[in-house]
């Protein structure tokens, strides 16, 4: 398999970190590895594979170097500015800011959903939000079996999913020390407020799930509505998930066409107090699917309980697969 030159980008931060992590487990073919950060931390060292790699501080001409795929998660700013620059000089940049999600030039991939559409790159792929990461895994198989006519997101979303400004905001507040990354403690609190607000009354996270859920299933006139919550659990996101379909469905069947999609892990076991968990889900890279059962209060409905880990599935791990989908392509 030919081997790739690889760069991280926003190496020391929460998804940066597990980026490493995701590209040793996977056992990527990786020539030349290249870390980078902001300035604060250029001089420091990571470990990855077994060796020492010095952190570079984020440059123009930090890829005049034949630098074939970079791994991005360094904020929104970053990336408009280096993704294109990194796109010029032939690299392809997976980003997993929101810097470039709703770009018609810019594909948005969620590999198990859409991978044809990595093809039409331009030299930047979009990393979707990580709560409309897990959504598509789950909702993609039925959205192809019954047609979607309307979906209604509740998040409950991990600390982490702020960077770890976000988790020692949870950490610290368990020491009763005072919120700097949230508005409001995080400890005893459910904060309705994800990103920043859109003068509809929206958050931004809120619409990031509605526009890009359109733009994955590439159906743009889906009715969505969304409402995203910050708990405090350090990892996964946890959805609850209304669905209106068109067509009518059979319970037993719409079951088995979630255990049979990529990437989804079905636990619906009432009996046996099972359904999805975020301390079950921390560590994996599959969306978990619970609480299946039908919304009596429409002709066609169903509600679905789905957890994922935002830091794997709902960011790295779905980078890394895109990069795993490019890499094939170049064989
Ligand atoms: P640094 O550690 O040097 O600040 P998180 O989302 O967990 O806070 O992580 C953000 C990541 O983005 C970190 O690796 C951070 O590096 C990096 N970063 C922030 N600003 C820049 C920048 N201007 N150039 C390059 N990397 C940056």
């Amino acid at each position: 398999m030919k081997k790739v030159n690889l760069a991280v980008v926003g190496a020391t931060g929460m998804v940066g970190r597990t980026f490493l992590k995701v590209l040793e487990e996977k056992q990527l073919p990786i020539n030349n590895f290249y870390v980078f950060a902001s300035k604060r931390s250029a001089g420091t060292t990571i470990i990855f594979n077994g060796r020492e790699y010095i952190v570079e501080e984020l440059k123009e001409d930090s890829f005049d170097r034949g630098i074939d795929i970079a791994l991005f998660s360094a904020g929104g700013s970053t990336s408009e500015k280096f993704s294109p620059i990194a796109a010029s000089k032939g690299c392809i940049v997976i980003d997993n800011s929101s810097a470039w999600r709703m770009d018609k030039e810019v594909p948005l991939v969620v590999p198990e959903v859409n991978p044809e559409d990595i093809k039409w790159n331009k030299g930047i792929i979009a990393n979707p939000n990580c709560s409309t990461i897990q959504a598509m895994v789950a909702l993609k198989p039925l959205n192809d079996k019954y047609k979607i006519k309307r979906v209604v997101y509740s998040t409950y979303q991990a600390v982490s999913g702020a960077g770890l400004g976000g988790w020692k905001d949870l950490e610290d507040g368990l020491k009763g020390e005072k919120p700097k990354k949230f508005p409001h403690p995080i400890v005893s609190n459910c904060i309705p407020h994800i990103d920043v607000f859109a003068d509809n009354g929206y958050t931004k996270e809120e619409l990031k799930m509605v526009n890009e859920t359109r733009k994955i299933l590439h159906e743009p006139n889906m009715k969505i509505t969304a409402t995203a919550v910050r708990v405090p659990v350090f990892y996964s996101h946890s959805e609850s998930i209304n669905v209106e379909f068109e067509k009518p469905y059979e319970l037993d069947d719409l079951i088995q066409t979630l255990k049979n999609a990529p990437g989804v892990i079905v636990q619906n076991d009432s009996d046996a107090n099972e359904y999805p968990l975020a301390t079950n889900a921390a560590g994996h890279d599959e969306v978990f699917v619970g609480r299946i059962r039908r919304d009596e209060s429409i002709e066609s409905g169903v509600n679905l309980w789905v957890v994922a880990d935002n830091i794997r599935k709902g960011a790295a791990s779905n980078a890394v697969q895109i990069a795993e989908v490019i890499i094939k392509n170049m064989q």
